[in-house]
């Protein structure tokens, strides 16, 4: 580790303005201490096309190391120190199954726009881009749902079926007028698990998946820290279940809980319902003046696999190794997809 340290610090120098590393903020510290851009999966899809380096380095998952070589401009290369660093939440909507599932729902005629969370592969991002959908991150989930509403008949989100839920509660949309598909679809054929039918009068039809890491956290957790600690607050990401959102005093993206934390009066109590590295980075910078809390201890293990040594690895023989790409046909139109959020969003 200390060569790997010595290693990224030197080539770091010696590349300059060559090269940029991004990472989002469920990193270890031992990689935010090299990062020179952190975000948010909003954030740093953004940053994408401000950047004049040749390369960039994306310390995260791999949907958003895709998301970037999507935004990328011809004479940028991206790269990802391991390409199994996956999100087990994006690998739980498969491009085709998205795209039967569309057909089968548009069977009646009804016009049902695919509204994809930033958490999906650029083969779901191309689908949705061809079906006259967007992307969304937990940011903007809010008003990217509200002007999916308005572009057809109904909308099919995905795959996260915790921030469909909580966004629809947001937005009043009525239980009755939300179906969650069967957990079928996301191993099987859409075609043995979708009754039309059931779908013909629904505003919100959710795609079944979820995030492992954000299941962790529960209500019974926070009811006790109500009983013990009744001046304590909590805040959550909105990939946790809805009675946990709501149960909480407040729920957004990690640049909200990172504001939250920053926010919070001194000698204030701060639990929150997310990844641990970043409660953890947050307690520790803000241990002399309050005290902020995980939830529960839940690491993920996906955005755990980028460490010091496959970063100093890749940097090592960055000119030869194999950038982060999209077949050209997907990425015309999950291309299409992010920029409409990025121009709804502007
Ligand atoms: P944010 O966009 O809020 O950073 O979340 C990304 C993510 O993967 C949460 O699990
Ligand atoms: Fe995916 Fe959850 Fe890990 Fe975020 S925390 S990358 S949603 S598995």
């Amino acid at each position: 580790m200390e060569d790997s340290i010595k290693t990224i610090t030197q080539i770091k120098k010696e590349m300059g303005d060559k090269l940029v590393i991004l990472g989002h903020h469920y990193q270890s510290d031992d990689i935010i201490n090299f990062t020179d851009i952190r975000g948010d999966s909003l954030e740093l899809a953004r940053q994408i096309g401000q950047l004049d380096a040749e390369h960039i380095v994306f310390c995260g998952v791999y949907f958003m190391a895709e998301s970037a070589a999507i935004l990328r401009r011809q004479n940028q290369k991206i790269h990802i120190p391991d390409t199994s660093a996956t999100c087990p939440m994006a690998d739980m909507a498969e491009a085709n199954r998205v795209e039967k599932t569309l057909e089968i729902l548009q069977k009646n005629g009804r016009k049902v726009i695919p509204l994809t969370y930033v958490n999906s592969s650029a083969a779901v991002k191309g689908v949705v881009g061809r079906y006259d959908g967007s992307v969304c991150t937990s940011a903007n989930a809010k008003t990217m749902l509200e002007w999916a509403l308005k572009q057809g008949d109904a909308v099919l989100f995905l795959p996260d079926k915790q921030l469909a839920r909580n966004t629809a509660n947001l937005l009043e949309i009525p239980k009755s007028k939300r179906l969650v598909l069967s957990e079928g679809v996301i191993e099987g054929d859409p075609e043995l698990h979708i009754d039309p039918s059931t779908a013909e009068d629904k505003q919100l039809i959710v795609w079944p998946g979820y995030c492992p890491i954000h299941q962790d956290f529960t209500l019974d957790s926070i009811k006790t820290i109500r009983e013990n600690e009744p001046e304590a607050k909590i805040v959550v990401h909105p990939e946790c279940g809805q009675e946990v959102v709501k149960a909480s005093d407040g729920n957004g993206s990690t640049t909200f809980l990172i504001k939250y934390a920053n926010e919070a009066p001194a000698g204030s109590t701060v639990y929150i319902g997310t990844e641990t590295n970043l409660v953890n980075r947050l307690a520790s910078q803000h241990k002399e003046t309050k005290v902020i809390k995980p939830l529960a201890v839940s690491l993920c293990e996906d955005m755990g696999k980028i460490t010091v040594d496959n970063l100093a690895a890749l940097l090592k023989d960055i000119d030869n190794s194999t950038p982060v790409d999209v077949d050209e046909e997907i990425k015309k139109t999950a291309r299409i997809a992010l920029e409409r959020m990025l121009k709804v969003c502007a």
